[in-house]
C-alpha cells in the first residue's frame, strides 16, 4: 500500500481550482464525491498564484482548498508547483530561461521554461518547496507529494553557458583526469584532444557551430548529464520534503519509457512510480500496456499510479480522436491489471481558457454531471470502491525484457551502418507477442536480480558495460533462457568498439561470431528458413554474416551473398539456452519463436482466452485477482476451468466460463497462489 491514509484504489485527477472562482469549488466537492473521487493532484502549475515576488507568498487560497478537501474526505497529492517558473522570476533571473542548441533563448508564455542547471531556478524552487512543506506538513488532506511535473517533457536539453559549466563539473566527477576523458571519447580522432576543461562545450550549434558529426562520446555523456541535471532538480526538492515530511510518500509523474531521462536512476528517488499515459485511440487499439509494465518494473513489488490519462480526447495531436464509450474504463482496468493502485486524469474540470480548454476532463464545459465524460468517470469511480482488496497486490512475472537507457542512447547515436534503427521498435517486436499471449512481462535493468526470471529477452544490446556479459552468462548457466538480437555486444560504456570480433563480450555465451553486417535498402528484403519452426519468414533492414562457434543453427538466410548462413542460433550453456537472432523479421516470426520458447520454459498465461482478450493477474497475500479485458468490438466467451471465483464487479460466482460484452471487463477473485504454484 502506498499510504495507509488512503487504503483504496486512488481515483481523481489534476485539480486546478486557481482557474475558477471560489463559488465553483463547493460544486467541485459535490461532483467529486458523487464520482467517487478520493485524491486530487493540486497546485501543479500554480507557482505564479502562490508567489508574486521573492518575499511575497500567497497561500491563503490554497489553505482554503486544502481545508475544503479535508472537510470532504478527499486527499491531496500536493504538487510542489515548480514546473513553470512565473514571469516575475525569469524577469529577475533571465538566466533561468533555457537556451536551445541554436542559441535561441526561450521565453515565458508557455510552460516549463527552465534550465535545469540554473542555480537561480534551483534556489527559487527550494524556497517555494520549503514554504509549502512547512505550511502543510500537518494538514489532514496531505497524503502524497507530487514533485514538479513531467520533467523534460517540453524541453529536454539546455545549451547555455551555465549548463556548459555544470557539464564540465559533471565530467570532472566522472573522469579522474582530462587524459581519461580524452581516452574515453577517442579524441585522438579528428584532432579533438582537449588540453583544458574549459575547451569542452555542450554539443550545440552556436556560438561555435560544429560542422559535421559530433564526437559520440561527447554526445552520449551530454545525454547522461542532461538526465542527471533534471534528476538533480528533483533531488533538490526531494531532500527538503524528506526533511520536513518524512512520512509523506513522494512521486513525480513519469512518461512511460520517455527517452531523454534515465527513469531507472529516477526510481530510487520516489516512493512509488507514477506515469502519464495518452494512447491514441486511432492507432493504439490495445492502449499502451508496455508503459504500465515499464512503470511498474521501475520499482519492483510497489504498486504504481496512472497519474494522468484523459476521459475522452486530447487537444495536442493533429486530429484528436475521442475514446469511444467504454474505452476509458477498459484502459483504466488495463493499468490496474498491470499493477496500478491509482487511476487519475488530467484534469478534473475542463478549462475555460488557455491552450488546454479543448482537452477532455472529468467534468466537461457543461460544468455539471450531464456529460458522457462525467457519467463514465462517475461510473468507474463507483466501481473502483469494490476493489479495495486489490490494493497492494503484485504482478508476478517470469519473463523480462532487458532495458537500458545508456544502450538506447548509444544505439541511436548517428553515424552507423543503419541510422534508422530504433531501440523501442526492437523492444516492441517482442513485447506485443508476449502481450497477445497473455504472458506477464517485466522490464529488467542491468542491476536487477535476474534469478526470478525464466526468460530474459535482450533486444539489440549494443552497449555491453563491464560485468554485464558475466551476469547474463550466470543467468543462462543457472537454467535461464536468454534471447539476444542483432547488433549486440558491440561497444563499451564509452561507445568504443569491443575489439576481437562481434558480438564482443557476448561471443562465448552466444557461441558465434558475426563477421560483418549487411544492412538492406528500404526496398530490399530477404527470407529466412527454419526447419525448427517449420516456416519461412520475410526479413528486412538488417542482416548479419554469422559463423557459429558451438551454437546450433535454427534458421538460415535464403538469398544474397550470405545465403545459407545462420540467421537464428541456439547455444546451450550450463542448464540454460542462449538464442541469437541476426536479423529483423516480420511479426509472425517473433510470435512463433516466443511460442516455442514459452513452451520449452513452461511459461503459460493464467487462463486461455481468444485473441483480443487481455488476461493479467495480480497476487495478494490472501487472494489472486484475474483481470479479463475484452478489447474487441463484440461479445466474447472465455472458457477455462481455472476461471473460478467471484467477479468483483458484478458479484457473480463464475465456474469455468464468462461472457464479456464489447470492451467488457471482469475482475475475478480467485484462491491465493503461492509464487511456487504460479502457472509455469
Ligand atoms: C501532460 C501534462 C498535463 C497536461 C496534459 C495534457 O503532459 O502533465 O499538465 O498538459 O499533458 O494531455
Amino acid at each position: 500500500m502506498i499510504t495507509p491514509k488512503l487504503p483504496h484504489i486512488y481515483y481523481g485527477g489534476d485539480y486546478n481550482p486557481e482557474q475558477w472562482p471560489e463559488n465553483v469549488w463547493s460544486e467541485d466537492m459535490r461532483l467529486m464525491k458523487q464520482a467517487g473521487v478520493n485524491l486530487v493532484t493540486i497546485g501543479v502549475f500554480s507557482w505564479a498564484k502562490l508567489q508574486s515576488a521573492p518575499d511575497r507568498f500567497h497561500f491563503e487560497w490554497l489553505d482554503r482548498v486544502m481545508d475544503l478537501l479535508a472537510d470532504n474526505g478527499i486527499c491531496a497529492d500536493l504538487a510542489t508547483a515548480t514546473a513553470s517558473p512565473p514571469p516575475w522570476l525569469t524577469r529577475l533571473y533571465p538566466e533561468i530561461l533555457p537556451i536551445k542548441d541554436d542559441g535561441t533563448r526561450l521565453w515565458h508564455g508557455a510552460r516549463q521554461q527552465f534550465n535545469p542547471s540554473s542555480r537561480a531556478y534551483r534556489d527559487a524552487s527550494a524556497t517555494l518547496v520549503r514554504q509549502m512543506a512547512t505550511r502543510y506538513k500537518d494538514h489532514p488532506a496531505l497524503a502524497l507529494w507530487h514533485i514538479n511535473n513531467e520533467y523534460a517533457c517540453s524541453l529536454a536539453a539546455d545549451y547555455s553557458d551555465e549548463t556548459a559549466e555544470a557539464f564540465r563539473d559533471w565530467l570532472k566527477a566522472r573522469y579522474p583526469t582530462l587524459e581519461a576523458l580524452n581516452e574515453a571519447w577517442t579524441t585522438a580522432f579528428w584532432s579533438q584532444t582537449y588540453y583544458d576543461w574549459s575547451e569542452i562545450i555542450p554539443p550545440r550549434q552556436a556560438p561555435m557551430p560544429m560542422p559535421y558529426f559530433l564526437n559520440s562520446g561527447l554526445v552520449l555523456d551530454y545525454k547522461r548529464f542532461m538526465s542527471d541535471a533534471f534528476l538533480a532538480c528533483h533531488v533538490n526538492e526531494e531532500r527538503i520534503l524528506r526533511e520536513i515530511t518524512p512520512a509523506i510518500p513522494i512521486t513525480t509523474n513519469l512518461m512511460g519509457t520517455f527517452g531523454p531521462l534515465d527513469y531507472v536512476k529516477w526510481a530510487k528517488h520516489v516512493d512509488f512510480t507514477s506515469h502519464d499515459c495518452y494512447p491514441d485511440p486511432s492507432i493504439d487499439p490495445y492502449g499502451l500496456p508496455l508503459t504500465h509494465d515499464f512503470t511498474r518494473s521501475l520499482k519492483p513489488g510497489v504498486p504504481f499510479v496512472l497519474m494522468e490519462q484523459v476521459t475522452t480526447h486530447v487537444q495536442w495531436r493533429p486530429r484528436n480522436v475521442t475514446k469511444s464509450p467504454g474505452t476509458m474504463r477498459l484502459w483504466s482496468y488495463q493499468a490496474i491489471a498491470r499493477g496500478a493502485d491509482g487511476i487519475m486524469f488530467f484534469q478534473w474540470r475542463q478549462s475555460r481558457g488557455g491552450v488546454e480548454k479543448y482537452h477532455g476532463a472529468m467534468v466537461g464545459h457543461s460544468g455539471d454531471d450531464s456529460s458522457r465524460c462525467y457519467r463514465e468517470s462517475a461510473g468507474l469511480g463507483g466501481e473502483l470502491t469494490k476493489l479495495d482488496g486489490i490494493v497492494g497486490s503484485r504482478v508476478e512475472s517470469q519473463t523480462a525484457i532487458l532495458f537500458d537507457y545508456d544502450n538506447w542512447w548509444a544505439f541511436e547515436l548517428p553515424s552507423k551502418p543503419s541510422n534508422e534503427l530504433k531501440y523501442m521498435e526492437e523492444i516492441s517486436a517482442f513485447y506485443w507477442p508476449l502481450f497477445h499471449a497473455n504472458l506477464a512481462i517485466d522490464f529488467a535493468f542491468l542491476e536487477s536480480d535476474l534469478s526470478r526470471y525464466k526468460l530474459l529477452i535482450a533486444p539489440t544490446l549494443y552497449m555491453v558495460k563491464a560485468g554485464v556479459a558475466e551476469k547474463l552468462e550466470e543467468f543462462v548457466q543457472a537454467g535461464g533462457t536468454l534471447v539476444v538480437t542483432f547488433l549486440s555486444g558491440i561497444v563499451d560504456e564509452n561507445d568504443r568498439v569491443h575489439l576481437g570480433g562481434y558480438p564482443g563480450p557476448l561471443r562465448r555465451l552466444l557461441g558465434l561470431c558475426v563477421e560483418e553486417w549487411a544492412p538492406m535498402t528500404e526496398d530490399q528484403t530477404n527470407r529466412i528458413h527454419s526447419d525448427w519452426l517449420q516456416a519461412d519468414y520475410k526479413v528486412g533492414h538488417w542482416a548479419e554474416v554469422i559463423h557459429t562457434e558451438g551454437a546450433e543453427v535454427l534458421a538460415r538466410f535464403a538469398r544474397d551473398y550470405y545465403a545459407g548462413s545462420p540467421a537464428v542460433t541456439l547455444n546451450r550453456v550450463g542448464d540454460g539456452r542462449a538464442y541469437y537472432i541476426g536479423t529483423k523479421a516480420e511479426p509472425r516470426f517473433y510470435a512463433d519463436l516466443l511460442g516455442v520458447i514459452a513452451a520449452e520454459s513452461n511459461l503459460k498465461p493464467p487462463i486461455s482466452a481468444p485473441i483480443g482478450v487481455e488476461v493479467a493477474k495480480r497476487c495478494g497475500d490472501e487472494a489472486s485477482y484475474l483481470f479479463i479485458l475484452n478489447h474487441l468490438e463484440h461479445t466474447v466467451d472465455v472458457t477455462d476451468e481455472r476461471l473460478s471465483g467471484m467477479d468483483l464487479l458484478t458479484g457473480k460466482e463464475l465456474s469455468g466460463r464468462i461472457s464479456l460484452d464489447a470492451k467488457g471487463v471482469a475482475v475475478v477473485q480467485t484462491r491465493c497462489d503461492s509464487p511456487s504454484s504460479l502457472p509455469g
